[in-house]
């Protein structure tokens, strides 16, 4: 018997199928656009300038000369590519030595090296968790956790975004599934930027019995006076068992880490599969995440570290003024502010982000638009984040375009949301 259901048929039907034709018609599709030119402040961009404000190269530091040189040395030393996995012929020593620093940085007993930050989160979930456990994740946290939660076959419960009451009550029912249980959260969620409360978090886990995982991504390189995250920030750093981050943001190149007690790394390297059946890093990767670690750990990475979060202040500020909303930092309970470089910009409504994205890169500025599921539906935002390296008179530049493009905007498609 033949069937009559056709697997391509969701290409050819899907919901958004005729949306995505006007949007290409019109050429306000916001992704795929292509860059002529390294990621700087401001790029070449289908032939023009732009200003950068949808990277996340957030120290400037994929145009920084030593990082290049790590990429080039390690190029010239091992060639092109390691044409194998880290298990068999794709470790070379600049893995080892990466391993060994990040550790050091991140204060845990030993770290492993994956190709990128998305099988990290496969591999660490994926092998760590199995069927008779339940993982308990905030409904915010990365596609890649949610691919890792769902690749262990572990039972998920999600909790409602930075709710600890919900989370109390995911872990209550947790405790009753009857297995081992891991709560896992972004200490920097991407798209909004709001930060984990990881000491809640912590004490909760600990009443319960349950293993923490804090994933760095936005937050490595960003907080904390040593730049090592959320938990550093949060002084919650030997509480978090397992702390995962990629390469892909702050470290200007391209892989993931997981850093935790010796045993469990050691574990992941004789059990993971996304670490063991993936080639290893081109040997750039790796040459340049090393010398970027490098750079964050020196004296000079503290300056970074203040660099992109003034930046990210300063653009928080200037886009508030002129009437955007724009998701506040997350206040501390001891009334601090925790600005992160992501800066985003709530519309809403999915085809008006799009028109102003448009509208906006017509007039300079590139950003990104961020629709459901990375939001929840009907929370499209224009996620703009910072660098380092962004000087004033850029930013200025930026919401010069911002203000007048919301004019012109708001007099043909209606009001955006306002200042809350
Ligand atoms: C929060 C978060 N986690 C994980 C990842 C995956 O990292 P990578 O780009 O290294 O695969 C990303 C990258 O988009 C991210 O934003």
């Amino acid at each position: 018997m033949r069937t009559s259901v056709d697997v391509f048929a969701k290409a050819r039907e899907h919901e958004r199928l005729a949306q995505l034709r006007e949007a290409r018609e019109r050429d306000m599709v916001p992704y795929f656009r292509v860059l002529e030119g390294p990621t700087l402040p401001v790029v070449e961009m289908e032939g023009s300038r732009r200003i950068m404000l949808g990277s996340n190269n957030y120290l400037g530091l994929t145009g920084d000369e030593r990082v290049q040189r790590g990429a080039l040395d390690a190029l010239r030393r091992y060639g092109t590519g390691l044409t194998g996995s880290r298990f068999l012929n794709g470790t070379i020593d600049l893995h080892l030595e990466l391993e060994d620093e990040l550790a050091q940085w991140l204060g845990t007993e030993a770290a492993i090296v994956f190709t990128t930050g998305h099988q990290a989160n496969l591999g660490a979930l994926g092998t760590i968790l199995g069927p008779g456990d339940t993982v308990v994740a905030d409904s915010g946290d990365h596609a890649s956790i949610l691919d890792g939660c769902i690749l262990s076959r572990a039972k998920l419960r999600a909790f409602r975004h930075n709710r600890i009451d919900r989370l109390e009550h995911a872990l209550e029912r947790a405790a009753a599934d009857g297995g081992g249980i891991l709560v896992v959260v972004d200490g920097v969620f991407s798209m909004e930027g709001d930060v984990a409360p990881l000491p809640q978090i912590a004490e909760l886990c600990e009443r319960f019995g349950a293993r923490l995982m804090g994933a760095e991504a936005h937050a490595l390189g960003v907080l904390g006076s040593r730049g090592a995250g959320t938990c550093e920030l949060l002084g919650v750093e030997d509480r978090v068992d397992l702390r995962m981050a990629t390469f892909s943001k702050s470290l200007a190149s391209c892989g993931g880490v997981i850093a935790g007690p010796a045993d469990v790394i050691e574990f992941l390297r004789i059990a993971s599969r996304p670490f063991m059946f993936t080639a290893s890093a081109v040997p750039a990767a790796i040459g340049a995440a090393l010398a970027a670690v490098r750079i964050c750990r020196s004296e000079e990475g503290r300056e970074l570290f203040a660099n992109v979060l003034a930046n990210a202040r300063y653009l928080h500020r200037g886009l508030d003024e002129l009437g955007f909303q724009v998701v506040a930092p997350t206040s501390l309970p001891d009334g601090t502010e925790v600005v992160t470089p992501v800066v985003p910009v709530v519309v809403g409504d999915d085809w008006k982000a799009a028109l102003l994205w448009k509208a906006l890169y017509d007039a300079g500025v590139y950003v990104n638009v961020a629709l459901h599921p990375a939001v929840p539906p009907a929370g499209a935002l224009l996620r703009t984040s910072v660098m380092a390296t962004h000087d004033q008179a850029v930013l200025d530049d930026a919401l010069e375009a911002f203000a007048s493009v919301k004019q012109t905007f708001e007099a043909e498609h209606g009001e955006l949301p306002g200042r809350l």
